[in-house]
Formats: structure tokens, sequence, C-alpha cells
């Protein structure tokens, strides 16, 4: 039975969500998974796990810088270890843009860092209005008037293939 850390990164909390599915699937299949909110991950933390996951959310274009930072910080025993990484973001929700290698944030990110993750997931994630502040709510609804997305300032879209996480989970299992 190995170990699996997830530190995970979210505002809203889907992000949050899509790291439970991933417990729920890596678990079935027989690994024991701690999920940790990346500002509370100790170096213990990683040392003392056999896989380790990062999962971390987009806002205004970027991972937050947290999660950047871990990344570098933490780069030589993340390397050493099986481990993976998803980004979240609805830009995701195209087909154009849903791979590690077509995903503009994730691209960038990893050519930032010194960390090469195993596995690489791109999620697309959540549009949810109502519980926005009204200046993020006129903004997004902005971007989504541009790119074809929802724009009703009721409603509530999760855009994330849910089927695709639970493979992921599957490949974090088999890792
Ligand atoms: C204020 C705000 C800014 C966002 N900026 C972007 C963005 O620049 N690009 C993008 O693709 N998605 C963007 N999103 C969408 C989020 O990535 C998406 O809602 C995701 O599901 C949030 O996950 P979280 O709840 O774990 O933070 C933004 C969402 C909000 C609320």
């Amino acid at each position: 039975m190995a170990r699996v850390l997830i530190a995970y990164s979210t505002t809203d909390g889907h992000t949050r969500e899509i790291c439970d599915r991933l417990r729920e699937v890596i678990e079935r299949q027989g690994d024991q998974v701690t999920l940790v909110p990346v500002a509370e991950v100790a170096y213990a933390d990683l040392e003392s796990s056999d896989k380790i996951v990062v999962g971390a959310s987009i806002r205004y274009g970027k991972h937050s810088p947290l999660v950047v930072e871990f990344m570098e910080r933490n780069a030589p025993v993340l390397n050493r270890k099986p481990s993976a990484f998803f980004s979240v973001s609805v830009v995701a929700r195209k087909p154009e843009k849903n791979q590690p290698h077509t995903n503009p944030y994730v691209r960038k990110l990893l050519r930032k860092i010194a960390w090469r993750p195993r596995e690489v997931g791109v999620f697309a994630g959540k549009i949810d209005y109502p519980r926005y502040g009204d200046l993020d709510r006129m903004i997004i609804r902005g971007i989504m008037w541009l790119t074809g997305g929802p724009t009703d300032p009721k409603v509530v879209v999760d855009f994330t293939d849910w089927r695709q996480v639970e493979a992921f989970g599957s490949l974090i299992a088999r890792m």
C-alpha cells in the first residue's frame, strides 16, 4: 500500500472536489491518500510519501504563486518520487486547450519550474456566478462572452469531465 500525498490549491473549492474524487479512485485501488492544502505541506510530509500529486486552479491567468513557489522549492524531492500535477481552468473546456502541451497555463508553468511530473492532467473547471463577488462576476462574464461561454449571472456550470478525473486517479494508482 503506497502513501499518496495530494497537495492542492483552491479558491472556490472545485479543485478540492477533484481531489476528493481522485482520493476515492486511488483508495479503491489500494493506496492510502492524504489531502493537504499546499500552504500546509511540510517537507517531512513529502519525504514520508511514496507518491506526490499537486493540483491547482487558475485565477486571472495564473496558478497561485504559493503553488509555483512550492514546486520550485521542492523540485528535488518531487523529482525523486513518482509524481503528478493537474491544473484546473475554464479555458480547458476547449478541446484545443485541454492537453498538457496545448494548455497555455500548463505549458508556461512547466517551462518555468525544474519539477518534471510523471503525469500531467488538464481539467476543465466550474463557473459559479452566484458565488462570485460583483467585480469577479462582471469580469468572468466578459471573458465568457468573448470566448463563447455562459454569461447568465444566475448559472452554475460544471465543465469537468469526471470520467477524465477518474482515469487520472487510476494513472496515479498505477504510478
Ligand atoms: C476570479 C476568477 C478568475 C479566473 N480566471 C481564470 C483564467 O484566467 N483562466 C481560466 O481558464 N479560468 C479562470 N477562472 C476559472 C477557474 O479556474 C475555475 O472556476 C476553477 O474551477 C476554479 O477552481 P477552484 O474553485 O479550485 O479555485 C477564474 C475563475 C475566477 C472565479
